[in-house]
C-alpha cells in the first residue's frame, strides 16, 4: 500500500467570468520512505496539488488515499482526523498557533494525533527550536519559527509530511537542520512530498515531479 495516493485530481477556480484550471488530472503515488519533490513554474499548481493531498482543500474530481484511508468526500471532521494521524504540513507561513508558546503547539498537535503522552522535547530538539520552547511565535525570528514548525509538523511522526516550498526564505542553518530531519524520516519510512524550485532538493530527493498548467509534464 502506498502512503499516499492521489488519482486524477481536477481542482478549479471561479472569479466572475474568469475560471483557472488549477490541477487538470493529477494522478501520484509516493511509497513509504520516499522523497518526492514537485517542481514547476509559479501558478503551476503546486500549492494547490499539496492542499488537496493534505484534505485542507477539496479538489472538484479524482480521489486522495493517505495511509490507506480516503481523505477525499468525507465530512471536515473525518479529515481533520485523518489530517491529524497521519499527516504532518509545513505551509509558507501561518503554521503555529500565536498565543501558544512553541512547546504548546507541539503538545497541542501531539493531542489531536492521540499521542499525549509523549513528550514534545523530542520534536524541539530534532528541530533544533528546543531552546526557544517558551516563546510565543511573535517573539521568534524567522529561521526559528521555520524549524517550530518542523517541530509542530513532525512531532507526531506522520506518515506523510507536506511541505510547501519549505527552504523558499530560510537560512542555511535551518536549511540543514530540515534536510537532516527529512533524512531522518526516510530512513524510519515516512513518506515526504515536497513543493520546491530548489535545484538542489530536487537533486536530492529520489524523486521529482514536473508541473505545468496543473498538469504532470515528467516524473
Ligand atoms: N484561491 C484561489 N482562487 C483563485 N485562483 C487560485 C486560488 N489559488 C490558486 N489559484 C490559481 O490557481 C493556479 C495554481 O496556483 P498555485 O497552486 O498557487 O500554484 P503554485 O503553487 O505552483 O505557484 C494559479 O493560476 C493561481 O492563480
Ligand atoms: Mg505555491
Amino acid at each position: 500500500m502506498a502512503a499516499l495516493e492521489a488519482h486524477d485530481l481536477y481542482r478549479f477556480y471561479h472569479a466572475g467570468e474568469e475560471e483557472t484550471l488549477a490541477l487538470r488530472g493529477v494522478t501520484l503515488e509516493v511509497e513509504r520512505g520516499e522523497i518526492v519533490v514537485i517542481f514547476g513554474p509559479s501558478g503551476s499548481g503546486k500549492s494547490t496539488l499539496l492542499a488537496c493531498l493534505a484534505g485542507l482543500d477539496e479538489p472538484d474530481g479524482g480521489y486522495v488515499n493517505v495511509a490507506g484511508k480516503r481523505l477525499t468526500r468525507r465530512p471536515e471532521h473525518v479529515r481533520a482526523a485523518i489530517r491529524a494521524r497521519h499527516i504532518g504540513i509545513l505551509l509558507q507561513s501561518e503554521n503555529l498557533l500565536t498565543n501558544l508558546n512553541v512547546a504548546d503547539n507541539v503538545r497541542l498537535q501531539l493531542a489531536l494525533a492521540g499521542r499525549a503522552k509523549t513528550s514534545p522535547h523530542i520534536a524541539l530538539q530534532q528541530a533544533d527550536i528546543a531552546h526557544r520552547s517558551h516563546a510565543k511565535p511573535g517573539q521568534l525570528s524567522g529561521g526559528e519559527l521555520a524549524r517550530a514548525a518542523l517541530a509542530v509538523a513532525l512531532s507526531a511522526d506522520p506518515d506523510v509530511l507536506l511541505a510547501d516550498e519549505p527552504t523558499g526564505e530560510v537560512d542555511a542553518q535551518t536549511e540543514k537542520i530540515l534536510l537532516r530531519a527529512l533524512n531522518e524520516r526516510r530512513a524510519r519510512g515516512g513518506a515526504t512530498i515536497i513543493a520546491s524550485h530548489s535545484e538542489e532538493l530536487i537533486r536530492w530527493a529520489d524523486r521529482s515531479i514536473q508541473l505545468r498548467d496543473g498538469r504532470i509534464e515528467s516524473g
